[in-house]
């Protein structure tokens, strides 16, 4: 008895090998796992009285989510990214559990077997996964040295067997925001080519330095081929709660209606509730909780900028400007052929007791690369870890 061939082609996960060479070496400071370190409001709390309070609540519940918080997430995509969904603009929202189940649903919403999906590298690792559990083909296309994306190669990339482009903005492991201009391109070029814009905006809230976040569900003429990603995991603390929503072309209901009730039934509806209480901004939740914990964020995200400057200064890594999420992807100066960036990233922990990510789980196989992720650090962890991940460069990156 084995496995199917399928997921004998899939990835193994990066974060449980970090967890566990962690767990090996007590006293490691984490800039690894992309999670912020607060819960959520405290209305998400009260909120779970209100679930409890109706037996009905333990029966299954509407396939696509709730109606009370299906209504939220409208009002919410309206007022913070100009996206208008429901029938007359020919789309919806559907509450998934999560932005990583709602990947693999419209996954298999739109792709059969065979099929091409265009992933930027550095990839979010999942979204590879998903795609080749979804028995497709991971059509991958780099980036430029600032981790933007390249429009022209994207273009060139695609194929009759092309069914999505995939971008994350703010992007995971990289930070970059994409501008405006670029995701319009890229939006414009999926209804060219009749293919889909599978837009990831799990880090919509994250933005630092002035750069904007922008969602190509906004742009008019986009509601046919434009699937859009969101959670609640990153912002609201929510990551354990599973829920996170999705915007869909309406031809695309039937389809994700089936997916849904056969892999969820429905979201956790005891996590809706909650999600309800979060975004209630007249009792401590919305957008103001989030604005507050990025203001904390930020002043952690100052701390780790000053340190990499210095080790870019003295010329152990670059670092490409990271406007958004709450990561910075160095690219470390390596003479060595054997130093990869999983071999790095092991030396760093059991050595200098600091654990980042390599680059070769986001896809980066050339040249060696490391994710440095500081959303769930208080100031004086992030600059011990941020001192031993520089005592640690200067040692090993040569
Ligand atoms: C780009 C991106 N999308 C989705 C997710 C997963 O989100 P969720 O917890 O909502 O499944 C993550 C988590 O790290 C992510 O980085």
């Amino acid at each position: 008895m084995h496995e199917s061939q399928r997921l004998r082609a899939v990835q193994s996960p990066i974060i449980p090998v970090i967890a566990d060479l962690i767990r090996a070496h007590p006293g490691t400071i984490s800039l690894g796992q992309g999670v912020v370190g607060y819960g959520p409001p405290p209305a998400a709390a009260a909120a779970i009285e209100r679930f409890l309070a109706d037996p009905a609540n333990h029966k299954y519940q509407s396939v696509a989510g709730i109606p009370p918080l299906l209504a939220a997430l409208a009002e919410k995509l309206a007022a913070e990214h100009g996206v208008r969904v429901g029938p007359g603009h020919g789309n919806r929202v559907m509450v998934t559990a999560g932005g990583n189940n709602a990947f693999l649903a419209a996954l298999l919403a739109i792709a059969d077997p065979g099929d091409e999906v265009i992933l930027p590298t550095p990839y979010y690792f999942n979204h590879e996964m998903a795609v080749t559990m979804a028995n497709c083909r991971p059509v991958l296309v780099s980036t430029d040295a600032g981790y933007q994306l390249d429009v022209a190669a994207l273009r060139a990339a695609i194929t009759p067997r092309t069914r999505a482009i995939v971008t994350v903005s703010p992007n995971n492991p990289t930070g970059a925001v994409y501008p405006a201009a670029t995701l319009r391109a890229v939006n414009a070029l999926c209804a060219e080519r009749g293919i889909f814009h599978l837009s990831d905006e799990a880090y919509a809230s994250f933005t630092y330095d002035g750069a904007e976040h922008f969602s190509a569900a906004s742009l008019p003429g986009s509601a046919a081929h434009t699937i859009s990603l969101f959670s609640m995991s990153k912002a609201f603390g929510f990551a354990s709660w599973r829920i996170g929503w999705m915007v869909l072309p309406e031809t695309l209901a039937p389809a994700l209606r089936k997916i849904q009730d056969t892999i969820v039934i429905c979201p956790p509806v005891i996590s809706q509730y909650a999600a309800l209480g979060a975004l209630d901004a007249a009792n401590g939740g919305g957008a103001a909780f989030v604005f507050e914990k990025l203001r904390g964020i930020a002043r952690v995200r100052a701390i780790v900028q000053r340190e990499l400057a210095a080790l870019a200064a003295e010329d152990i890594c670059e670092v490409p400007p990271a406007g958004g999420a709450f990561y910075f992807l160095l690219r470390v100066r390596t003479h060595s052929a054997e130093s990869t960036s999983l071999a790095l990233a092991e030396r760093l922990i059991r050595e200098h007791g600091v654990a980042v990510i390599p680059g070769s789980a986001f896809g980066l196989d050339r040249g060696c690369h490391l994710r440095v992720a500081y959303g769930a650090l208080a100031a004086d962890t992030a600059a011990e870890g941020l001192g031993r991940l520089g005592r640690g460069l200067r040692a090993l990156a040569t």
